[in-house]
């Protein structure tokens, strides 16, 4: 227990309760709110347990002076006795609302400047200046219980794994550089001039060869860096909870990890999942969601309506079919009432991301009420409603566009739509997207690239088109990955694989990639060589922590969940990192940067 000038504290705030009524109780806390009643002052006394009411009363003038004196989050020692509420002042939206503290001696440990926000109110506050003072914000009892949580939710994670025959390995923070997907952070070596380290974007590459080396079972709470653009669900510096089998399937990683997430969900916030979680292929999930992190909270199953409006006068989507594009849409239940406006948002939504336009059909009794509803027969007004499942009151969007266009727009118009409208099913909704492609084409670098990393493993049937050094990109592009992403809500929370364990096939998928035997030797050579000693088939897992998180909190942002997090221009407010470094420092690593720093010293 805390001790500060002599005393011993006996309790913590936030747990006095009736049973404690009469007993003689020392507290250190903060003055989360203060209130002179002119006569009575009250004191909510705050530490990481909760609140407790203080009374003042001028019977006590010491106590009563120093609580005079105290302001906004001061450090108080308060000594005293606890006694129930009189009738009237009980609080039943706080634990500790039955009883109060009748103080017999006060110290104020500690004052503090006025804060630049009100704790009771942080919320309302500012992000930039919540994490400019990022102490002061993680005293908010919100933040502290997502802290709290996070703690509670790792050590259940790390049971489950150390119960279930895993062993938690480190891994390196200083490792090569083998930029693949994001851009690496680089840390420059002093002793070897020139050369630099990257800090780890996951610790794939390890995880592989601690399997190589017989640990059979791997899990890691990994801290990851990624140099990537910042979105609202990433920062450079992240969690992953990360796992590594070897001698399993892919339905042995699935089972595992739905086993963990149940166990952990309900150890810690008392929630059932109900696994096994739906799965769907990645060309199910395209069509079905158009996406490949399908949000299944919501029905408004997308439906490929181009067999059905092939012949039909309306040219719009004749003409799309006749040429191979794909006419897709889906009914929104209860959409026939979005307005003008709202239609006429989602139809510049539909644009912005590449369609030609938008239709939509409100469906009414024997018919359908739509711009476009005089090009459209009777007959194919009710096979769209039968097939979309469209009833009257709802509402149908139709898209016609080459296919990955078309899922694209279909698949944000949903989830727009679906969130507009609130049509968002509580509760946690996972899901698993297999049979990923291995390879995509990247008109970027025009060549393909990995869809998850170049380690994973082809499907076994695919695996002679992976060894076949004639191979087509059209063929390469048919290759599918033994690979699986967890999907939350619409949010990508894990992903993983099995690896190629056998070289000719990691050398056929770096072929497939460009990356000629020399670059591979060079990149990747300790990895192809540990292959050759007898690496066993294995595979496994990464889940976002943060993500993952963000979502058991119920928190808007991932930042709640992070006790110093990045903003979204990867900067930290309370440090000011990144910030320039002394010019001796730059010269001992032998560093010369093309951009003057008037900082710099
Ligand atoms: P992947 O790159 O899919 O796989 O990452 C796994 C999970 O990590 C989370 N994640 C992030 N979270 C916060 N901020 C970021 N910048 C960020 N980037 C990724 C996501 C993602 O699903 N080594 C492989 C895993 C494997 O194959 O076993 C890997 O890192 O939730």
């Amino acid at each position: 227990m805390a001790e500060a000038r002599g005393w011993r504290r006996t309790h913590y705030c936030g747990e006095l309760r009736p049973s404690d009524e009469g007993s003689a109780v020392v507290l250190m806390g903060w003055v989360h709110r203060r209130r002179d009643h002119g006569g009575l002052i009250f004191i909510d006394l705050r530490d990481r347990s909760g609140l407790v009411q203080i009374v003042f009363h001028p019977d006590n003038p010491g106590a009563y002076r120093a609580a005079d004196e105290a302001r906004s989050e001061y450090v108080l020692g308060v000594a005293g006795t606890v006694r129930m509420r009189p009738e009237g002042r009980v609080n039943p939206n706080i634990p500790t609302g039955e009883v109060e503290v009748i103080p017999r001696e006060v110290k104020i440990l500690n004052a503090s400047r006025t804060p630049p926000f009100y704790i009771p109110n942080g919320s309302d506050a500012d992000e930039t200046v919540r994490l400019k003072y990022r102490y002061l914000d993680l005293r908010r009892p919100e933040m502290q219980r997502n802290i709290v949580l996070r703690h509670r939710i790792v050590k259940a994670v790390r049971d489950f794994f150390d119960s279930h025959g895993f062993y938690e390995i480190e891994t390196p923070m200083l490792i090569r550089s083998t930029p693949e997907g994001a851009r690496d952070y680089l840390v420059p070596s002093r002793v070897n001039p020139g050369r630099f380290y990257a800090l780890p974007q996951s610790p794939q590459l390890f995880k592989q060869l601690l399997m190589v080396a017989g640990f059979d079972r791997y899990m890691q709470i990994a801290r990851c860096f990624r140099d990537e653009d910042l979105r609202a669900d990433r920062q450079p510096e992240f969690t992953q909870i990360d796992v590594e089998m070897s001698f399993v399937e892919p339905d042995d990683v699935i089972s595992l990890a739905e086993e963990m997430l149940s166990t952990v969900f309900k150890q810690t916030i008392g929630a059932e999942l109900s696994a096994p979680f739906p799965r769907l292929t990645y060309d199910e999930a395209m069509l079905r969601y158009g996406s490949d992190k399908p949000d299944i909270r919501f029905g408004m199953e997308i439906s490929d309506l181009t067999d059905i409006v092939r012949g039909s006068g309306f040219r719009v989507f004749s003409s799309a079919a006749a040429s191979g594009a794909r006419v897709r849409g889906f009914a929104v239940p209860g959409g026939g009432r979005l307005g003008r406006r709202e239609l006429d948002e989602l139809s510049a939504k539909a644009v912005d991301l590449g369609a030609g336009g938008l239709v939509w059909l409100a469906i009414e009794r024997g018919g359908a009420r739509s711009p476009v509803a005089k090009h459209l027969s009777v007959e194919e007004v009710s096979a769209i409603s039968a097939c979309t499942g469209a009833g009257e009151g709802d509402l149908v969007l139709i898209v016609a566009a080459p296919e990955k266009t078309g899922a694209a727009v279909t698949g944000a118009l949903r989830l727009d739509v679906g969130h507009r409208l609130g049509l968002a099913a509580p509760g946690f909704h996972f899901c698993w997207v297999t049979d990923f492609p291995l390879f995509e084409f990247s008109e970027e670098e025009n060549r393909l690239v990995a869809v998850h990393h170049p380690f994973t493993a082809p499907a076994d049937a695919d695996v002679p088109t992976v060894l076949d050094h004639s191979a087509r990109t059209e063929d390469l592009l048919r290759v599918r990955a033994k690979a699986y992403d967890l999907v939350l809500n619409g949010t990508e929370i894990g992903g993983g694989s099995m690896r190629n364990h056998d070289r000719r096939v990691q050398q056929g998928v770096l072929r497939a990639l460009q990356i000629g035997p020399e670059e591979a030797a060079e990149r990747f050579g300790f990895l192809l060589d540990a292959l050759e000693y007898g690496a066993p088939p294995h595979g496994g897992i990464a889940f976002g922590l943060d993500r993952l998180l963000t979502y058991m909190t119920g928190s808007s942002s991932m930042r709640d969940v992070i006790a110093f997090p990045k903003t979204s221009s990867a900067g930290c407010l309370l440090t000011g990192a990144p910030a320039p470094v002394a010019r001796a420092q730059l010269e001992e690593l032998k560093i010369r940067t093309s951009v003057e720093d008037r900082d710099a010293g």
